[in-house]
């Protein structure tokens, strides 16, 4: 499908944003594994959490679900039965490698796939310390889905340190170490979202310049019963879009704020945008608020590259504000952005480039000559299958001087199925 964006004069309104993706995956998946019944309020509906309750039910877990509530019947560690027929994690990377260290874990047989943008993401940096660790894996040129697991002697307790600042590789050693008798301990230098951590209470503390987090099979798994905030990296399109967008005045209800997610608020309200938080609340084990955002000047920034893994879902959006900044900015130290659905650096500046902004392609970055006065070329953009790539191709041409074409545009369902309805609604 083909959406047709159209030039607008400000975002005015209130938008409910979809539910989180990376918690939903994680509220399933934890779910599973409790030995308590979960009921999970404001699920998301998006593909990608979609594709982690398929793969649930196929390993023999029962799953209810009615609109956005969804009840899971924990089985504990050892319930799973080796599935039939291969898992699919569609073009989820976080259930694939999330539900791969569960299921190592485990000593599940099964055979997890994807498709073809998830077939061609590395997976070489879970495989290799979930051998450490005793699982029997293999995979495509050891690297590439589909993964193979098999039954093993058990998991042997590790203490590694993240050679990535990755939440999901993370996530999957410390969900591999839950089956561990002994305490596996991951050493984070960097932060990166610690939605996992949160929801599994897992213990952690200072360690050199980061922390070092431990899960064992004596941590008790709680049931996941509560309701998902709105999805910070969907909020983000909002902000950029009705910072950018004169005579805008926005409201974005019921956001998630973790602080390990939050870089680009703090980048764009650094640039000068005009971003207010109110009502600020815990959710769960989550904060959330409710945000305001109304047009403003921006400032360029260098980003400082210790906060990428903070904003690294936001980095194509924020590009897109770069574009309208006064002056010159730059992201360097991004070169993880190559490795997502598609490779977003070279994707976005193909994008600002088509658009007309004066761009410069760097190995680990981008460098982007702002203009306040920047009116995009409308043009007909690729979104290389990617949401995230239509999202923030969107809110760019929302600013062209004439209607603009974004090619497979559908792919928003991955994380944000009622994206172009609310963007005709804000822009009236
Ligand atoms: C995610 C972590 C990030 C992010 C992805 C979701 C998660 O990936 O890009 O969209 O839910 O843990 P990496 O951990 O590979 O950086």
């Amino acid at each position: 499908m083909t959406e047709t964006v159209r030039p607008a004069s400000g975002f005015n309104g209130t938008i409910q944003l979809p539910p989180d993706k990376s918690i939903s995956h994680r509220a399933a998946l934890f779910a599973a594994i409790s030995d308590e019944k979960s009921i999970i309020e404001n699920y998301s509906e998006a593909a990608d959490p979609a594709s982690t309750l398929s793969c649930l039910k196929q390993l023999g877990i029962q799953i209810e679900r009615e609109k956005n509530r969804v009840t899971i019947q924990g089985v504990g560690r050892k319930g799973f039965i080796n599935p039939a027929t291969p898992l699919d994690c569609g073009n989820s990377g976080t259930t694939m490698r999330l539900l791969t260290g569960i299921l190592a874990g485990a000593g599940v047989t099964a055979e997890l796939t994807g498709d073809d943008s998830l077939s061609g993401r590395t997976m070489k940096r879970i495989i290799e310390p979930l051998r450490r660790m005793g699982a029997t894996i293999s995979a495509q040129e050891d690297e590439f889905a589909p993964i193979s697991l098999k039954d093993h002697s058990g998991i042997k307790p590790m203490r590694y340190t993240l050679p990535i600042a990755s939440a999901q590789l993370k996530s999957c050693v410390l969900l591999a170490g839950l089956f561990g008798d002994e305490p596996t301990e991951v050493i984070e230098q960097t932060p990166s979202r610690d939605h996992t951590e949160r929801l599994l209470n897992l213990t952690s503390e200072p360690y050199g310049q980061g922390k070092i987090i431990r899960s064992s099979s004596s941590d008790t798994i709680p049931a996941q019963s509560y309701t998902v905030p709105g999805d910070f990296s969907a909020a983000a399109f909002w902000m950029v879009g009705a910072a950018i967008q004169s005579g805008s005045e926005l409201i974005l209800k019921n956001v998630g704020i973790n602080p390990s997610r939050t870089g680009i608020l703090h980048v764009l309200k650094q640039m000068g945008a005009n971003i207010t938080l109110t009502d600020e609340r815990m959710q769960g084990s989550e904060p959330v608020a409710d945000m305001k955002i109304s047009n403003s000047s921006l400032q360029p920034i260098d980003l400082d590259p210790k906060l990428i893994p903070n904003c690294i879902d936001e980095l194509p959006i924020l590009m897109v504000a770069f574009c309208f900044a006064n002056g010159r900015s730059t992201i360097r130290g991004a070169e993880e952005l190559r490795h997502k659905e598609t490779d977003r650096l070279s994707a976005m500046h193909e994008i600002l480039t088509n658009a007309g902004a004066e761009t410069t392609l760097r190995d680990d970055g981008i460098e982007i000559e702002g203009d306040p006065d920047f009116k995009p070329q409308n043009a007909e953009f690729n979104s290389y299958h990617d949401h995230r790539m239509a999202m923030a191709a969107a809110i760019l041409s929302s600013k062209a001087g004439g209607e603009s074409s974004i090619l497979d545009a559908d792919c928003t369902a991955i994380s944000y199925p009622n994206f172009w309805k609310d963007l005709k609604e804000v822009s009236g």
